[in-house]
């Protein structure tokens, strides 16, 4: 029997593989702190973790010799030193897949949302300022025949674009490598990165944050945007500069935005919260039942494998 940490409540049932160990979970609604994690990764085999958990170097050197796996609960894995996590020997996985579709269906909840005012016009309507048919009252642009840049063409990328076919638009994309399957498939187009942010009428961010994302979207690329583009970000806060987009948004530069992840989370930046036309949710891009309990069950599986010797099902390869 191994013992299990898993530092947030998770979905019911999502951990019933491990039933054969000791499982324990933070029984308090708010993240471990630094040296909670510090304490636990001396004394469990296995961690489930979230995204706001960071396990650097320092935790990973705490955890070397006791916890055999990092099971993140997230796709993205950028809160694990992974390449620390390699050298000691510790697994790390994350979940795959299974966060493709509820993800894409929020960058379009935030396209939609952001494009036609959604947020913004709902408020209004409570506010009692409804009166009556306006000809000019919150115009939005159009889909139906719009150009849609996904920049990172990879699981979710692709199954936002997916959508893009339904709404009758043409896609663009800029990924590091070729998309041959995906082009022939959704009649997408491989384009660089700045004609890409020159000729789209909306632009969805699906990069996974690494060093060479990291503020790849600065203020030198986001000039290249049409005044009239509506911008999401359902990724990582940090590829693209929010201060920079904030005073765009501000100055009419850019018609709207939508952010479901931000630099500094659970910090927004100010100049956002100040504005009506860009639409913030609180990171729940996979936040559906059914796809929260999978990414549980997966996070749990891993968990199982490695307790039992054998290699995990979604391991991240350290470099
Ligand atoms: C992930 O899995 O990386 C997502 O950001 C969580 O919603």
């Amino acid at each position: 029997m191994g013992k299990v940490y898993v530092t947030r409540e998770l979905p019911a049932g999502g951990l019933d593989c491990l039933a054969e160990h000791q499982v324990d979970v933070n029984p308090e609604d708010r993240p471990l702190s630094r040296e909670e994690l510090m304490a636990k990764v001396k004394e469990y085999d296995a961690v489930i973790s979230l995204l706001s958990d960071k396990i650097d170097a320092e935790i990973i050197h705490a955890a070397a010799g006791k916890v055999k796996i990092f099971a993140n609960y997230a796709v993205g894995y950028d809160n694990i030193d992974i390449t620390a996590a390699a050298k000691v020997g510790i697994w790390v996985t994350n979940t795959p897949g299974v966060l493709t579709e509820a993800t894409a269906d929020i960058a379009w909840a935030l396209l939609l949302a952001a494009s036609r005012h959604v947020v913004a016009a709902d408020k209004f309507t409570r506010a009692g300022k409804f009166k009556g048919w306006h000809p000019t009252l919150f115009l939005g642009g159009d889909f139906w025949g719009a150009t849609l840049g996904i920049v990172g063409a990879g699981r979710i990328g692709q199954a936002t674009a997916r959508r893009a076919k339904g709404f009758g638009m043409k896609v663009i994309y800029y990924n590091r490598s070729p998309r041959p399957e995906f082009e022939s498939q959704e009649g997408a187009r491989r384009a660089d990165l700045k004609s890409l942010l020159a000729t789209s009428d909306y632009v969805s961010l699906h990069l996974p944050l690494t060093p060479d994302t990291r503020g790849l979207l600065d203020a030198k690329h986001l000039e290249l945007l049409k005044p009239t583009a509506v911008l999401v970000n359902t990724s990582r806060g940090p590829v693209v500069d929010e201060a920079c987009l904030a005073s765009m948004l501000a100055r009419g530069r850019l018609a709207a935005a939508g952010f479901d992840v931000y630099a500094e989370e659970p910090r927004i930046h100010p100049n956002l919260l100040a504005l009506d036309n860009v639409v913030l949710l609180p990171h729940i891009g996979s936040a559906s039942r059914q796809t929260r309990l999978k990414m549980a069950e997966m996070a749990a599986a891993n968990v199982r494998e490695v307790l039992a010797g054998r290699e995990p099902f979604n391991p991240v390869k350290g470099i």
